[in-house]
C-alpha cells in the first residue's frame, strides 16, 4: 500500500541521490506497478534510457492527444526500434472528443482558458486516469528549473488526487545535465529541440522560443505564465 507517509519517507531517503540510484530502487521494489509517462521530451528520453538499462521490461506509456507534432510520432517509432520496446499509447475517448469539437470547434483552446482546460482534460487527463490503473508509482520528467510552477516540487511526491506516488528522478537536473546525458549516451531525441523548441507539447499549443526566452515561453504562449500547465501536474 502506498500513502502520503511512505512518499514523504522515500523523499527524505532519495532527495539529492542520482537518478539511476533512485530508479534502480523503485523499479525493483515496485516491479509491475511503476511506469514512466513520457511526452518524448529530452527529459523523458533520458529517463527512458536509464530505466531500460536497469530493467529491459520497464513500462513506458505516452498520451497521444491526436494533436502531436509529426516529429514526435516519428520519435515514438525511432525509440521503439532503438530499444526493441513498444511504448504503450493511450488515446482520448472518441465520444468526448467528438462532443467537445462539435460544441466548441476543433481549435477551441484559443478561445478561453476554460476551453483550453477542457481540451487538455479530454485529450490528456482522462486518458491518463486510465493509464494509472494498477499503478503505485508514476515516473515523470519534471525539473524544478522548467518553470515558476515547478520550483517547489520534490523527488517523491504524494499525488492525493490519483492515489499514487509521483517520482521525479531528475527534478534537480539542469537543462545542460539532460542534454549532456542525451549526447553522451546517444539517446534518440525530438528533432524539434534543434529548431528552437526546448519544451514540446501539442502542435497547436507549442511554438519555438527566441534566444534568451524562458524555456516554456512557447507553451500556451497566449496565456499568463502561471497558467501554463495542462493540469497533469497541478496538485488540486
Ligand atoms: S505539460 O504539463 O506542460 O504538458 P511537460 O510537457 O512539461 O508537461 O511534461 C512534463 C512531464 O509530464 C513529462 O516529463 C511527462 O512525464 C508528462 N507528460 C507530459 N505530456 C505527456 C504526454 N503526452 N504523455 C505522457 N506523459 C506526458
Ligand atoms: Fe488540447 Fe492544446 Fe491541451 Fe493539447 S495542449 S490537449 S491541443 S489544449
Amino acid at each position: 500500500m502506498v500513502d502520503e507517509k511512505l512518499a514523504s519517507e522515500l523523499n527524505a531517503k532519495f532527495e539529492g541521490k542520482s537518478p539511476q540510484e533512485i530508479l534502480k530502487y523503485f523499479l525493483e521494489i515496485f516491479r509491475g506497478k511503476i511506469a514512466l509517462s513520457s511526452s518524448l521530451s529530452f527529459e523523458d528520453q533520458a529517463i527512458t534510457d536509464m530505466m531500460l538499462k536497469i530493467d529491459k521490461s520497464a513500462r513506458i506509456f505516452t498520451l497521444d492527444t491526436g494533436r502531436l507534432f509529426p516529429e514526435t510520432y516519428s520519435l515514438i517509432d525511432r525509440t521503439n526500434m532503438k530499444y526493441g520496446i513498444n511504448i504503450e499509447i493511450f488515446f482520448p475517448d472518441y465520444n468526448l472528443v467528438q462532443q467537445m469539437v462539435q460544441e466548441e470547434g476543433i481549435n477551441l483552446f484559443y478561445n478561453s482558458l476554460e476551453s483550453r482546460h477542457r481540451c487538455c482534460h479530454v485529450r490528456k487527463l482522462e486518458p491518463l486516469a486510465r493509464a494509472f490503473k494498477g499503478l503505485d508509482v508514476w515516473v515523470c520528467g519534471l525539473r524544478r528549473g522548467q518553470s515558476v510552477t515547478r520550483t517547489n516540487m520534490n523527488t517523491v511526491e504524494w499525488d492525493a488526487k490519483n492515489g499514487l506516488m509521483k517520482l521525479n528522478p531528475i527534478i534537480g537536473w539542469s537543462e545542460d545535465d539532460v542534454k549532456n546525458y542525451i549526447n553522451y549516451n546517444g539517446v534518440p531525441y525530438n528533432k524539434l529541440h534543434d529548431k528552437g523548441f526546448p519544451s514540446i507539447g501539442c502542435q497547436p499549443c507549442t511554438r519555438a522560443v527566441k534566444q534568451g526566452e524562458d524555456i516554456r515561453a512557447g507553451r500556451w504562449w497566449w496565456e499568463n505564465p502561471e497558467h501554463r500547465e495542462c493540469g497533469l501536474h497541478l496538485k488540486n
